[in-house]
């Protein structure tokens, strides 16, 4: 490699120091903890109605909104008065609120991103590492939590769920089987949109107990079916179509293999399995290896690519037979029981 020019070496040292700088994450997070964004919305704008609103001292919140307006987040209207720019409006919304308040999921993503460097040496779960259990025990033992992780979910899958239903022949489809469906957010779109279609969501007791509600309030209880349990067990069998939305990017190969064993049993013969993912192309975007990384501090598992899939789908007993690139960075992958 060529020596450095003494200004290219001060360029790619300042570069150096924004890559591994840990401040504006953590003051983005202190001043959403405080609800700071949130009050400046609403038209508090000088430093001391936002600490006596806050309830924090005056002096860190002056700090921490001198240093958000130097990266942008707010800018100075008038005197010492700030307001919010087109950035720090979006620190307002409740996904970014889940993300970056303490007392949300967020913060947990956080812990397990602490634990990538031990997790990038084992291969095993960062979060595992650091936390002492794992993330789904910890949602199981803290209700709220829980609901700030299905509030996330439910949120993101607002946002993909169009792009699922309108790029899949559900006309074919009779019954549906949601393996690890969340909420229930997809079903209850699919029998919205489809009048003879019938569903059943197999998840966990405080995922199931929200569906139920759901199903129930839309007047869906006839068309739809909520068992409570392991996607480890065996599956309600002879669906149509076994759906699993971002389930199999939470597991490590072994785990994965075994849910998707699962689903090509009770699939068997006629029976589909459809995973909504992301599907890592062989040069990445940022957003997948970030995604995948993430995967890694959380689960000790991955994004995958599709010859990783097919590797999984081989070993469970199914054959791949179609992906597709939807909307929001995911594809529909497909799959057959083999005989
Ligand atoms: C990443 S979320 C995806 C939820 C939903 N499919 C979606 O895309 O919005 C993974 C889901 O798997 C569920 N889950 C985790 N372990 C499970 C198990 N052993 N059996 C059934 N569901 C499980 C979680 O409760 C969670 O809702």
């Amino acid at each position: 490699m060529t020596e450095l020019s003494p200004s290219d070496r001060a360029t790619a040292q300042a570069e150096l120091v924004s890559l591994a700088d840990l401040t504006t994450p953590y003051v983005l997070r202190a001043a959403v903890g405080l609800g700071l964004p949130t009050l400046a919305k609403k038209g508090i704008t000088t430093i001391e109605e936002l600490a006596k609103r806050s309830g924090a001292p005056v002096r860190t919140v002056r700090s921490l909104v001198a240093y958000l307006t130097l990266k942008g987040v707010f800018v100075r209207s008038s005197g010492d008065n700030v307001e919010l720019s087109a950035v720090g409006e979006l620190l307002t919304t409740d996904q970014a609120r889940i993300m970056l308040d303490p007392r949300e999921v967020g913060s947990h993503l956080g812990l397990a991103l602490s634990g990538l460097p031990p997790a990038a040496r084992s291969g095993a779960a960062g979060y595992d590492a650091v936390a002492g259990r794992s993330f789904w025990q910890a949602l199981d033992q803290d209700d709220a939590l829980a609901a700030s992780f299905d509030r996330y979910m439910a949120g993101w899958a607002a946002q993909w769920i169009p792009d699922v239903l309108a790029a899949y022949d559900w006309s074919k489809v009779a019954r549906v089987v949601d393996v690890g469906g969340g909420d229930g957010r997809l079903l209850l779109a699919l029998l919205s949109s489809y009048p003879e279609l019938r569903g059943t969501l197999v998840e966990l007791e405080r995922a199931a107990k929200r569906g139920r509600d759901a199903f129930a309030g839309k007047g869906f209880a006839d068309r739809s079916n909520v068992v409570v349990g392991s996607f480890f067990d065996p599956l309600p069998a002879g669906a149509d179509l076994y759906i699993l939305a971002q389930v199999i990017h939470d597991w490590p190969d072994d785990e994965a293999i075994r849910i998707l064993r699962r689903c090509a049993d009770a699939a068997r013969p006629n029976g589909r399995v459809l995973l909504v993912e992301r599907l890592v192309e062989p040069l990445p975007s940022l957003q997948h290896m970030r995604a995948d990384l993430l995967m890694l501090a959380l689960f000790g598992s991955g994004e995958r690519s599709r010859p990783e899939f097919t590797r999984l789908a081989d070993a469970a007993g199914l054959h791949l037979i179609n992906t597709r690139t939807i909307g929001h960075d995911l594809s529909l992958i497909e799959c057959v029981p083999c005989p």
